[in-house]
């Protein structure tokens, strides 16, 4: 085959330079036509859009053109001329074609129509369907979306460890990190486990984020992001919870929680924003198959001021609605830890855009946040978003270091994995604050999927590690 350098599908269907000789590859998506002339639907991943190639079968091989299926990989040569039906601008009419990849008809994506359930469990091939393909592109251009949003404004990107010996959040629920026997384990004479013969010599855990780490470099180069993989053992099995998530957690000196609710409002509109500006072919499609109130629901964010409001108000709206007849499955009292379904009611029907829920009891929060004056809450803010609850969840951060001991001790956390954290707060302290975005709860939003394990390519759930 003469060797002709490769066109990508999407800058394919740009040209306009009709009868220009071309060479393309990809996967076959669909082939159908008459004995004489066929049409295959080629698709390579670099865009939503398949570029048609037609085939005078006369001028072919017959056992090559066989070897022309569903899932099958080619390379093709050919002129590319302007269409007429093929629903794009641009066709291949090929002179040449050689067959990369035959595929059988074992091959599972040979019809359309799967439902995502099935799709799960081959998401090792998931990314050749349309769907998936949109999703993890969207999924790339709002990394971008990340990276440069925080450049622009002169964060440094910080890279906090993934092993750790500290619980950030508090909550127990780390995956541990061992090298010992589990069939031998070295205990001393209270069963404890002794983990002198571990690889680090101490209990360690994959992190459930990179918060704390990311307030030393913030106490130092002023304004810092991680963006990385975080883990949770929490047993959840919901649509919105994974295993091994990926988040985003900016620090900054010297902000305050209202300048801290500031840069997460603008933080999230510049994401959307971009997700429009970037992957309007991919929204569209996944607007039309999935959620028709998709690019709606994206384009009034960007429109709408997010509400604030304190938690102890918030509570209040809720109490209102049981009275007024309103039926939740989990209780609403000050105090309580908001269930999604408490969210949801503030965003969708009481205020109809985003909220910002700020001022939390403090019992209900992790021991870092700045204590309020009225010793029962913290300077916490959740961004609250229509159908997703929860996006991100930050804090102004305790800057006294009695407090912030205090705390510690109250909630019986060991002092001694935290000296290195409370040096921040002796050696010049300063106020600071900072929030997480959940990667993937962004991806529930800008992609308009229902459940998180469809905007990651291998979810991680419980009783769940295929791939
Ligand atoms: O509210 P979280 O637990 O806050 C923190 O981890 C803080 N250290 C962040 C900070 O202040 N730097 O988690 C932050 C966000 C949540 O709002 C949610 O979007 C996401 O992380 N998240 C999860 N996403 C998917 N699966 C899970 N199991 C998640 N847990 C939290
Ligand atoms: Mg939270």
């Amino acid at each position: 085959m003469e060797k002709i350098s490769r066109t990508k599908i999407v800058d394919l269907l740009k040209r306009e330079d009709f009868g220009a000789m071309v060479n393309v590859k990809g996967w076959v998506r669909t082939r159908r036509g008459s004995k004489q002339v066929n049409f295959i639907a080629l698709n390579d991943g670099s865009t939503i859009n398949n570029v048609q190639v037609v085939v005078d079968l006369g001028n072919f091989d017959e056992e090559m053109l066989k070897l022309i299926t569903t899932g099958a990989c080619l390379s093709v040569n050919g002129v590319m001329v302007e269409s007429v039906g093929s629903g794009q601008k641009v066709e291949v009419q090929a002179q040449e074609i050689e067959v990369l990849g035959a595929c059988d008809n074992t091959y599972p994506l040979q019809k359309k129509g799967h439902s995502l359930e099935f799709l799960r469990e081959i998401a090792h091939l998931r990314p050749r369907t349309n769907t998936f393909g949109a999703v993890f592109r969207i999924r790339h251009h709002m990394a971008m979306a990340i990276h440069n949003f925080f450049h622009e404004r002169g964060f440094v990107y910080f890279h906090t460890p993934i092993i750790t010996g500290s619980d950030c959040e508090g909550a127990g629920q780390m995956f541990q990190v061992t090298t010992m026997n589990l069939y031998d384990l070295k205990k001393d004479e209270n069963g404890s486990i002794v983990y002198d013969s571990d690889f680090f010599a101490k209990q360690a855990s994959l992190t459930v984020s990179g918060q704390l780490e990311g307030e030393l470099a913030a106490t130092a180069l002023g304004a810092i992001y991680t963006f990385g993989p975080t883990f949770r053992a929490e047993n959840s099995n919901t649509p919105r919870h994974l295993a091994e998530f990926w988040m985003i957690e900016p620090e900054v000196a010297f902000n305050d929680i209202v300048d801290n609710m500031d840069l997460a409002e603008d933080f999230i509109k510049y994401c959307v924003q971009w997700a429009l500006n970037h992957c309007m072919d991919d929204i569209k499609f996944l607007n039309d198959m999935f959620d028709k109130e998709l690019i709606e629901r994206l384009q009034s964010v960007l429109k709408e001021d997010f509400v604030r409001l304190p938690y102890t108000d918030g509570i209040k709206i809720l109490e209102k609605a049981v009275l007024d007849g309103h039926q939740f499955e989990f209780p609403v009292y000050w105090g309580v830890d908001l269930a999604s379904e408490h969210e949801r009611y503030l965003v969708e029907h009481h205020f109809k855009c985003p909220v910002i829920l700020t001022d939390y009891p403090k019992e209900i929060k992790a021991f870092y946040m700045k204590q309020n004056e009225d010793g029962k809450t913290v300077r916490a803010m959740d961004v609250l978003f229509p159908k997703i609850g929860e996006i991100i969840g930050g804090s102004e951060r305790e800057a006294d270091y009695d407090k912030l001991a205090t705390r510690i001790q109250e909630m019986e956390i060991p002092m001694k994995d935290m000296w290195w954290y409370l040096d921040t707060r002796r050696f010049g302290t300063c106020p600071h604050a900072g929030f997480g975005l959940g990667f993937e709860r962004l991806l529930l939003f800008v992609t308009g999927m229902a459940n998180i394990r469809d905007v990651i390519p291998f979810p991680r759930t419980p009783r769940n590690a295929e791939f």
